[in-house]
């Protein structure tokens, strides 16, 4: 092969790689998630949630149990509700699990989760639309090592740790008659429930989900504010200028 043919192979490669990522972005529907940034009892909800069933594996380094006053929480509260590790409010969200040891029991080590709502948005969906599909979406898989799997992430590490409160969920086909044609689909069917109802579940996610988005970016609110300051303060300068322009040029002309 020439030099010539080996370039024009690599800028093919190069040029076709975008498409090739968006379509194996895989075909599951991802359902949107009903969550609201400004619900604090939600987010409060949601905190608890994270720190009851979550932070066992995953850390979240980049968030500090204080900054959860900015969802309306006093330093006492966080102390007796929040943390369980013996850390102190200023510390960061860290597990004290070796990253070593979960990689044999899982075959992957639970990542950090602080930003992981900013890093699963795609195409698809938002990361909080991902991580709402991604939780309600586990199965029972016989040939899995933890005995589950999942829609929206297939043959995932992490094992399904809010199965008593969902239930057990099954794969089942489904036939779907249209116009004109016949065809089957895949869905998932509640098959044991749990100790809530689908209902309270899909609450118990979104208030979880909407945690996880706040701490992709637990300074949206005051950046907001901050941001209104500054055109303000911009739009007063302007002023400002505007009048020492004519008041200097006033005797030009
Ligand atoms: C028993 C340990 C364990 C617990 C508890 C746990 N996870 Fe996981 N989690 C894992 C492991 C291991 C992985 C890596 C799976 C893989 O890569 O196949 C993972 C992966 C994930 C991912 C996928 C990250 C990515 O994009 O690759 C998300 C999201 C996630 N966990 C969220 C949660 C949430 C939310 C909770 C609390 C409800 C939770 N996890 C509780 C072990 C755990």
């Amino acid at each position: 092969m020439t030099a010539m043919n080996t370039l024009k192979r690599i800028f093919a490669v190069l040029l076709l790689a975008p498409a090739l990522a968006l379509a194996a972005g895989g075909d599951v529907k991802l359902d949107r998630a009903p969550i609201n940034p400004d619900d604090q009892a939600s987010l409060q909800r949601g905190a608890r949630h994270f720190v009851n069933y979550c932070l066992n594996c995953h850390s979240a380094n980049f968030m500090r149990y204080n900054r959860l006053r900015d969802i309306g929480l006093t330093d006492q509260q966080i102390l007796d509700n929040l943390v369980f590790t013996g850390a102190k409010v200023g510390d960061l969200m860290k597990i004290s699990m070796d990253p070593k040891e979960s990689k044999e029991w899982f075959g992957a080590a639970p990542p950090e989760l602080s930003l992981i709502a900013r890093s699963r948005s795609s195409h698809a969906g938002s990361g909080a639309d991902w991580l709402y599909t991604y939780l309600r979406g586990y199965y029972r898989d016989a040939e899995r090592p933890t005995g589950w799997n999942n829609t929206v992430y297939p043959n995932v590490g992490m094992p399904h740790v809010l199965w008593e409160l969902q239930g057990e969920q099954v794969l089942s086909e489904r036939k779907v008659q249209g116009a004109g044609f016949e065809k089957s689909e895949l869905v998932l069917k509640l098959e044991k429930p749990g100790n809530l109802t689908p209902v309270e579940y899909d609450q118990f996610v979104a208030d979880l989900v909407n945690y996880l988005v706040f701490m992709s970016e637990p300074a949206r609110a005051r950046r907001e504010t901050i941001g209104m300051f500054v055109l303000v303060a911009l739009g007063l300068l302007f002023v400002l200028a505007y009048a020492l322009k004519k008041e200097y040029w006033k005797d030009v002309h």
